[in-house]
C-alpha cells in the first residue's frame, strides 16, 4: 500500500458524493474514506491526546506530534491559538497518509481568554441570556484560536460543598441546572457547529459524578435509578436536547461500572433512550482507571470494556491506540464497533467544516480581532455583578441607613484582605487560557470608583492559607485610620475545582483570627466573600454588618464588585446552592423529603441534631437587594384542574424601596401525597424581573401536568391526582403559598 493515499484520489472519492444531499453527502464520504482507511488508522481516530501547554490530569503522555503524524490521534487538547493549532494541523494534513484533519478541544469552562464568573458563580445571576451570552463570547475566543471544541458545560448536580467541583456547576437544583445547561450548549454551539464562530460543545461528566460520596473528588456514587433520573439525569439531558455535539464519561462508577465502562449509560441510556447522535469521549485517562477500579484486569480488557459500552474516544489513556487493533484481530471486539465509533468522529469533522479548511480556525488575523474585545470585557464585567450575591447588609448601630451602598466620596477606605489585591485568584479555578495578568482587582476596582478626595489604603492582613499573623498589625492600623474597611476573604483559586475536596468550610489559614482583629477596632465592615463553594461563615453572618458573596468573578472581578459596592449596580444574584452552618449537616439541600418525623424542637423523638439546627446558614434562591421585594398572595386561577390542563400561578410583587432593582421570583411545587414520597419543595419556574421604585408587577406562572410529572412508584414518568402546594417567593424560604388539586 503506498505509503501516502494521493490526495487526489481522495478529493476525487470525496467529490463523488457531491450530489446527495448534505447529510447523506457527508455520510458517503465517510463511507468512501473509511473504506480506504486501516485498521490502524482508524484507530488513531479514537484517540484524543494532550499537547504539553496545559496540564489537566495525573499523566502526561510524551511525543504527541509524532502521534500526530503518524496517524496515531484524531484530536488534541490544550493546545491553541491560531498559530499553533495552524503548526500541528499541518502535521496532521500534510504528513499522514490520508490527510484527515485534526480536532482541537480545550476546558472552555467560564470563558476562553475573557474569563467570566466560575460557573457557580454565574448560576448564581440566574440570568440566563447572560449565561448563553458569556459563552457566545467563549466560543468566539476560543474558535478564533485555534479550537473547534470546548469540554464544557459541565452540567453535574452537586448538594455536597465539600467536592471541589461543585464551582466547575450550576449547584444543586435540576430545574435551574437543566436551563443553564441549554443556555451555555447554545451559546457554545450559537448558530451550529459549521459556523466558524462557534464550537462543539461537551456536556460532562456523564454521569451522577457530582454525588461523589462524602465529597471526596472520585468517589463511588451509589443512588437509586429514581433519584439518578429525577435529580441528576435531567441536567444532561437537557443539553442533548439542546444539540450538545458530545458527551464526556465521568470517572465514577454508577450502580458499580465506572462509567466509562457502562453500557447502560452510554449506551442504552445516552443512545437508547436521549437519542444522543455525537460522539462519547471518555475523561482523562478514565478507561485506563478502570483497572485500579477493579472492573478490568488490563489494558485490553478495559479498552474492550469502553469500546463496547460506546466510548467513541479515548482521552489521554492510549488503551484504544495499545489493544484496539489487536481486539479486533483476535476477535474480542467488532471492527463494525470501531467503523461506527471512527464514522460518529468524522462526521463532526465533516460538520466542522475541517474537510474543506483544516485551518479556517486558526486565522491569525481573526484571533488578533477578536480576543478580549471591548465588548467581551464589558460583558464580562455585567455578568460579574449579576453573579453577586447580598448575603446581609445591616444598618449601623443607631443609624437607619444600612451599610451599603458606600459612597464614592467616603474621605478613607482600607482595603484589607488576601483576596483584595489578588490577581490570579479573581479567574479561580479551570480559567484555561485566561489571562489573570490582566484580570482586576478588588483594591483595583476600588480605587477606579472612588472620587479623587477619597483615601484608599491597602493591607493584606494574612496569606489565603497559612499561620502568619505577622501582616495583622498593618491591617488593623490601616482599618483604625478608615471611615470603613472592605475585608477580602475566602478561598484560593485552587481550592475548588478538580481534586480538591475540603472536609472543613471554614475559613482557610487564619483569616478568622484577622476578621476578629478588625472586628475590634469597631470600625464599619463589609466582608467580600472570594470562594468555589459554600462556606460556614456563621461567625460572619453574626457579627459582620455587610457580607457580599462574590465567587471568583473573572477578568473583571474588581470592577464588578466596586460596581454593587457603590451602588452602580443594585446586586440581584440568588444562591445556587445552600449554605450549610456546619459540615455535619451535610448532605443538605432545600428539595429534602418531609420524613415520618418531621422537626419538632419540643418532640425528642423527631429528625433533628442534638447539637445543631436543621436550617441552613442561606438558603437555596437566597439573595438580598439595595431594595426590598414585597410579595402579595398567591392566586391560582382555579382551585382543580387535570393533568392536560395548565393553570395560572399570580403573585403581585412590589418593589417598596427607593431604588430599582431585579428580582428572581421563584415558584415551587409540592405534591402532599404521591405513590412516592415527594421533597417538600421543588423549584419549577422563575424569572428575573426588572421593578421600578415603588412598581408592582403581576407576576404570572403556567404550571401544567408535566411540571407536576415525577418517576412514579412503578417508574413511570408522570403526575398523580391529589393535592399540591403551590409558593412564591424570593428565595426557597420565604414564600407565600396557594392550594390546588389535581384531578
Ligand atoms: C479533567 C476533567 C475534565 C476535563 C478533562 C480534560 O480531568 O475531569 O472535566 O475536561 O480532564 O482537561
Amino acid at each position: 500500500m503506498q505509503k501516502y493515499f494521493p490526495l487526489i484520489c481522495l478529493l476525487v472519492l470525496l467529490a463523488a458524493c457531491g450530489k446527495e444531499k448534505p447529510t447523506n453527502r457527508i455520510d458517503s464520504k465517510i463511507d468512501s474514506l473509511i473504506s480506504v482507511m486501516t485498521l490502524a488508522e482508524k484507530v488513531g481516530q479514537l484517540s484524543l491526546y494532550t499537547s504539553d501547554w496545559d496540564v489537566t490530569g495525573p499523566t502526561i503522555r510524551e511525543g504527541y506530534k509524532d502521534d500526530i503524524k503518524k496517524g496515531r490521534v484524531g484530536a488534541i487538547f490544550n493546545a491553541f491559538t491560531a498559530k499553533y493549532t495552524r503548526e500541528l494541523q499541518e502535521m496532521a494534513v500534510k504528513e499522514t497518509r490520508l490527510h484527515i484533519p485534526l480536532i482541537f478541544g480545550y476546558d472552555v469552562i467560564h470563558g476562553h481568554r475573557t474569563i467570566f464568573p466560575i460557573p457557580l458563580g454565574a448560576a448564581a445571576s440566574w440570568d440566563l441570556e447572560a449565561i448563553e451570552k458569556s459563552d457566545r463570547i467563549a466560543a468566539e475566543e476560543a474558535s478564533a484560536e485555534g479550537l473547534h471544541w470546548a469540554f464544557s458545560p459541565m452540567v453535574d448536580i452537586a448538594r455536597d460543598p465539600r467536592w471541589g467541583r461543585i464551582m466547575e456547576g450550576a449547584g444543586e437544583d435540576t430545574y435551574l441546572g437543566s436551563r443553564i445547561a441549554e443556555a451555555r450548549v447554545r451559546g457554545l454551539q450559537g448558530k451550529g457547529i459549521g459556523e466558524v464562530n462557534s464550537v462543539m460543545a461537551s456536556v460532562k461528566h456523564f454521569a451522577a459524578y457530582g454525588a461523589a460520596q462524602a465529597g471526596r473528588d472520585y468517589h463511588m456514587v451509589d443512588m437509586s435509578d429514581r433519584v439518578f433520573r429525577e435529580v441528576y439525569l435531567p441536567p444532561y439531558t437537557a443539553a442533548i436536547k439542546a444539540g450538545s455535539a458530545t458527551v464526556m464519561t465521568s470517572f465514577n462508577e454508577y450502580d458499580g461500572i465506572p462509567a466509562s465502562g457502562s453500557k447502560f449509560l452510554m449506551t442504552d441510556l445516552l443512545r437508547g433512550e436521549l437519542k444522543f447522535d455525537g460522539f462519547v469521549v471518555s475523561d482523562y485517562t478514565s478507561i485506563m482507571e478502570m483497572v485500579p477500579h477493579g472492573i478490568a484486569a488490563d489494558t485490553a480488557s478495559a479498552a474492550a470494556l469502553a469500546i463496547n459500552a460506546g466510548v467513541d474516544m479515548d482521552m489521554q489513556a492510549g488503551f484504544y491506540e495499545a489493544s484496539l487493533a489487536n481486539l479486533v484481530k483476535n476477535g474480542e471486539v467488532k471492527e463494525e464497533l470501531i467503523n461506527t465509533s471512527v464514522r460518529r468522529i468524522l462526521k463532526k469533522k465533516f460538520e466542522l467544516g475541517l474537510f474543506d479548511d483544516p485551518y479556517r480556525y486558526s486565522n491569525e488575523e481573526r484571533e488578533k480581532n477578536t480576543v478580549m474585545k471591548a465588548e467581551f470585557i464589558k460583558a464580562a464585567r455585567e455578568i460579574g455583578s449579576k453573579s453577586i450575591v447580598l448575603l446581609k447588609n445591616a444598618s449601623l448601630p443607631g443609624q437607619d441607613k444600612q451599610l451599603l451602598p458606600l459612597s464614592k466620596d467616603v474621605k478613607q477606605i482600607a482595603v484589607i484582605g488576601p483576596l483584595a489585591d489578588a490577581k490570579r485568584e479573581m479567574i479561580g479555578a479551570w480559567s484555561a487560557a485566561g489571562d489573570w495578568k490582566k484580570s482586576v482587582t478588588l483594591l483595583e476596582g476600588i480605587k477606579s470608583a472612588v472620587s479623587t478626595k477619597t483615601n484608599v489604603l491597602y493591607a493584606k492582613g494574612c496569606n489565603i492559607n497559612d499561620d502568619s499573623t505577622k501582616y495583622i498589625a498593618e491591617a488593623v492600623r490601616i482599618a483604625k485610620q478608615s471611615e470603613v474597611v472592605v475585608l477580602a476573604v475566602g478561598e484560593g483559586a485552587w481550592m475548588t475545582g478538580e481534586a480538591a475536596s475540603r472536609a472543613a468550610l471554614n475559613l482557610p489559614g487564619i483569616q478568622q483570627r484577622l476578621l476578629e482583629e478588625i472586628l475590634k477596632t469597631g470600625k464599619p465592615i463589609v466582608v467580600v466573600l472570594m470562594n468555589g463553594r459554600p462556606l460556614t461563615i456563621n461567625w460572619i453572618q453574626d457579627n459582620i454588618p455587610s457580607i457580599l458573596e462574590t465567587w471568583f468573578l473573572g477578568t473583571q472581578a474588581g470592577n464588578s464588585i466596586a460596581d454593587v459596592l457603590f451602588g452602580d449596580f443594585n446586586p440581584s444574584g440568588k444562591l445556587p446552592v445552600t449554605f450549610p452552618r456546619s459540615v455535619g449537616q451535610i448532605p443538605i439541600f432545600y428539595n429534602m423529603k418531609n420524613t415520618g418525623r418531621p422537626m419538632d424542637r419540643n418532640n425528642k423523638y423527631t429528625s433533628k441534631y442534638l447539637d445543631e439546627e436543621n436550617d441552613p446558614l442561606y438558603p437555596f434562591g437566597f439573595g438580598l437587594s439595595y431594595t426590598t421585594f414585597n410579595y402579595g398572595d398567591v392566586k391560582v386561577s382555579k382551585e382543580s384542574m387535570t393533568g392536560n390542563e395548565e393553570i395560572s400561578v399570580t403573585c403581585s410583587v412590589t418593589n417598596a424601596g427607593k431604588r430599582a432593582g431585579e428580582e428572581v421570583v421563584q415558584l415551587y411545587i409540592r405534591d402532599l401525597v404521591g405513590s412516592v414520597t415527594r421533597p417538600v419543595k421543588e423549584l419549577k419556574k422563575f424569572q428575573k424581573i426588572l421593578f421600578q421604585p415603588g412598581e408592582t408587577k403581576e407576576v404570572s406562572f403556567k404550571i401544567n401536568g408535566n411540571d407536576l410529572s415525577f418517576y412514579r412508584k412503578d417508574m413511570t414518568f408522570g403526575f398523580e391526582a391529589g393535592k399540591f402546594e403551590v409558593f412564591v417567593g424570593g428565595n426557597s424560604r420565604d414564600v407565600k403559598m396557594a392550594k390546588f388539586e389535581v384531578k
